[in-house]
């Protein structure tokens, strides 16, 4: 019989997932381990341009370095399996959407050697239904640090020019897929647990599923909710306020950045306007 792991709580987080998921195997676990062998990929695929290059490097940059691509966690099963190391399109979450309670649908992807999570949301087909379980729309929150203090609202992609590019378009967000908490890497559905589950409750609320969830102390996102935040930049203690997508349950201080994109011929492409937002982890 596989010998069963329990998720590492920390610190004081009395919460864990321990209670809600049960243990996972070691072959599950192994299977799982992408969320720290990503980290070792995508620092490889950065090659000798390495991550402080790259961030500086965008301006001149070829437009090749904008397309976004599937990544296939080594040892997953996931529903774009056969798009490893392929552009992402918008047709293919909307394809993929049909097999959803929820309508929703992620799938991890690499730019320019990053890690992302790309999440479709049916927002236009359901914006306008009663705020009810299982029918997703996007959601503009106030953000709080940590601490409790406000730092600003979600709606500040609709009324403020800096942001103008992060206007929710194509039903879809990109994420910098890098946890807050110490920098492993999130995925979405690659474990089985309530916070995975494909259900949704609004309000952003850490209940119900969908959530992206980070195996390493089980932090959570829902992808739904955007709000303004403040990150900490862990090399040299630097603060600064972000748009992103909200924690709501975990260690992790603090949600995880969008990242602008554009759609061109149905493909997805990163656009680097807020690359100071990924530089959290150092
Ligand atoms: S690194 Fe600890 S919860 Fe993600």
């Amino acid at each position: 019989m596989a010998r069963k792991f329990k998720l590492r709580p920390v610190g004081s987080q009395k919460e864990s997932v321990h209670e809600r998921s049960g243990a996972i195997d070691r072959r599950e676990f192994m299977r799982l381990s992408f969320n720290t062998a990503a980290g070792l990929i995508t620092t490889a695929s950065l090659g000798s341009v390495g991550f402080a290059s790259f961030l500086m490097g965008q301006e001149g940059s070829s437009s090749s370095d904008s397309s976004i691509k599937f990544y296939v966690p080594k040892g997953s099963d996931v529903w774009y399996n056969n798009m490893d190391k392929q552009p992402m399109t918008t047709q293919a979450f909307i394809d993929e959407s049909v097999n959803s309670t929820t309508g929703m649908v992620g799938a991890a992807g690499l730019w320019s050697g990053l890690p992302i999570i790309a999440t479709y949301i049916p927002h236009e087909e359901n914006k306008n239904k009663p705020l009810e379980a299982n029918s997703p729309r996007f959601q503009m929150m106030d953000g709080y640090t940590s601490g409790g203090a406000y730092v600003g609202s979600g709606y500040e992609i609709e009324e403020k020019e800096e942001f103008a590019s992060l206007n929710i378009h194509d039903n879809m967000i990109i994420v910098f897929a890098r946890c807050p908490h110490l920098c492993c890497i999130p995925g979405w559905q690659l474990v089985n647990n309530d916070y995975t589950a494909d259900s949704w409750l609004p309000g952003g609320t850490d209940s119900s599923g969908n959530k992206s969830f980070c195996i390493c102390h089980s932090s959570r996102y829902d992808h739904t909710v955007i709000e303004k935040n403040t990150a900490r930049n862990r090399s040299n203690g630097q603060e600064f306020d972000f748009i992103g997508v909200k924690k709501t349950g975990g260690p992790a201080p603090y949600g995880m950045p969008l990242i602008p994109f554009s759609v061109n011929d149905g493909t997805i492409e990163a656009l680097p306007d807020f690359m100071d937002w990924y530089t959290f982890c150092g």
